[in-house]
C-alpha cells in the first residue's frame, strides 16, 4: 500500500510540509510506503488546454508533472496539503490539479484512491482551500476521507502587516498540537480506508 504526499507550498519547511509529514507519518505507522513530493523548486507549467492528452494519454509539457505523474498512478492513497493564498489554492496546487486532466477517461487513473486534504491559512480562507481539492478529488471518482483545516498565525491577505516578518509563522503549526493531532489521524484514516478496500 503506497501513500503520497504532496506539499503544494513554494515555501520548504512551511507549514503544509509540516502537517503532510506528520500525515505521512501516521500512514507508515500504520503500514503503508510513503513518498512526499513537495512543488517546492519545481518546474510546474499551467494546463495549454490543448486537450491532446485525451487521445494520446500523455501531456506534451516537458516540466516536473513528468515525474509526478507515475507516483499519483502507483499510490494508492494520496494526501494534498496546500497553504492558503487568497481564500484559495496555491497557483502550484492548482497546476497540479489542472494537469490530472490525463488522467480522466484514462485506462490509468485516480479513481477508487483513497485522499485526505491539508489547509493551512495564516488566518482565513482554509476550508475554500479544502473545498477546491475535495472537488479535484470527487471529479476524478477518488474517495476523500477528511479534511484539516489549520491556521498558522501569519498574516492573512486583509491584516497583512508591512512591519510583520513574513516568515514568522513557518513551520509553526508544528507547535500546534490539535494540528498535528489532526494531520496525524487524517493519515491514519487514509490507511484504515485502504484496509477497508481491501488494499495491501
Ligand atoms: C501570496 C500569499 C497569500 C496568502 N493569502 C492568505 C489568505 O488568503 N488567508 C490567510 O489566512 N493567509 C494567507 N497567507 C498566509 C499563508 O496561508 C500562511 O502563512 C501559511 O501558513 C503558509 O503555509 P506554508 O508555510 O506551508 O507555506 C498568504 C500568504 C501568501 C504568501
Amino acid at each position: 500500500m503506497k501513500v503520497l504526499g504532496i506539499v503544494c507550498s513554494p515555501r520548504k519547511g512551511g507549514n503544509t510540509e509540516v502537517l503532510v509529514q506528520e500525515a505521512l507519518r501516521a500512514a507508515a505507522e500504520h503500514g503503508a510506503e510513503t513518498e512526499l513530493f513537495s512543488v517546492a523548486g519545481r518546474d510546474l507549467r499551467p494546463c495549454d488546454g490543448c486537450a491532446a492528452c485525451r487521445r494520446t494519454m500523455k501531456c506534451h509539457i516537458k516540466d516536473d508533472m513528468q515525474a509526478l505523474y507515475p507516483k499519483l498512478a502507483e499510490a494508492q492513497g494520496i494526501v494534498m496539503g496546500t497553504p492558503v493564498y487568497f481564500y484559495s489554492v496555491t497557483a502550484q496546487a492548482k497546476i497540479v490539479m489542472d494537469r490530472t486532466y490525463l488522467f480522466l477517461r484514462n485506462a490509468t487513473n485516480l479513481r477508487g484512491k483513497v485522499g485526505g486534504v491539508i489547509a493551512v491559512a495564516g488566518r482565513a480562507g482554509a476550508g475554500n482551500a479544502n473545498m477546491l481539492m475535495e472537488g479535484f478529488m470527487v471529479l476524478h471518482r477518488m474517495h476523500p476521507v477528511g479534511g484539516l483545516v489549520a491556521h498558522s498565525g501569519g498574516a492573512g491577505v486583509a491584516e497583512a502587516d508591512p512591519e510583520e516578518n513574513p516568515q514568522a509563522d513557518k513551520g509553526r503549526v508544528a507547535g500546534d498540537e490539535r494540528a498535528m493531532a489532526d494531520a496525524f489521524r487524517l493519515g491514519r484514516n487514509v490507511v484504515r480506508q485502504l484496509q477497508r478496500d481491501g488494499v495491501k
